[in-house]
């Protein structure tokens, strides 16, 4: 059985996932448009990864006896002007994933929850994969100079995605 504080905050992560899914939906639509397949299936597989996640910590929450409380998903933001920048924009937002894992691990240790730090550790390490393989692309782009070409080329390797 987990604390009604982790059961709270297990419940907010499962919306932060489910948003992160949103977002990336939203992402390769737009690369989508600029028929750029490659790169939005980048972002459905992502997406899909999310919800995988958010299934995770649903499953957990069930184990331990805590109440599933589903909140509305906000609304992305879907205003974007680049290739680059939708990287851009989604390293940020693993950034801001990976504290909110890291406050769910403090807040386990601190209540002396040693299953959900335990099962907390593979997000941990997912998070460091997550954002390594979105700078790997940051990085391959600004070598590439982020135009035309790097583009395509992008979107070639990206359309491997499973
Ligand atoms: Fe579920 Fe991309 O972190």
């Amino acid at each position: 059985m987990i604390s009604g504080k982790i059961t709270k905050a297990i419940n907010d992560q499962i919306n932060k996932e489910i948003y992160s899914a949103y977002l990336y939906i939203g992402m390769a639509a737009y690369a989508a448009s600029m028929a750029l397949g490659g790169i939005s299936n980048w972002f459905r597989a992502q997406a899909k990864e999310e919800l995988g996640h958010a299934e995770k910590f649903m499953n957990y929450l069930s184990e331990q006896g805590g109440e599933l409380v589903l909140k509305a998903i906000a609304a992305p933001d879907q205003k974007f002007t680049s290739v680059a920048g939708l990287f851009d924009k989604t390293l940020d937002h693993e950034k801001e994933v990976t504290a909110s894992i890291h406050n769910l691990v403090t807040l386990a240790k601190k209540e002396a929850d040693y299953a959900t730090e335990i099962f907390l550790q593979w997000f941990v390490t997912e998070q460091i994969e997550e954002e390594a393989s979105v700078s790997d692309i940051i990085q391959k782009l600004e070598i590439g100079g982020k135009g035309g070409n790097a583009i395509l080329v992008l979107d070639k390797a990206l359309a491997l995605r499973k």
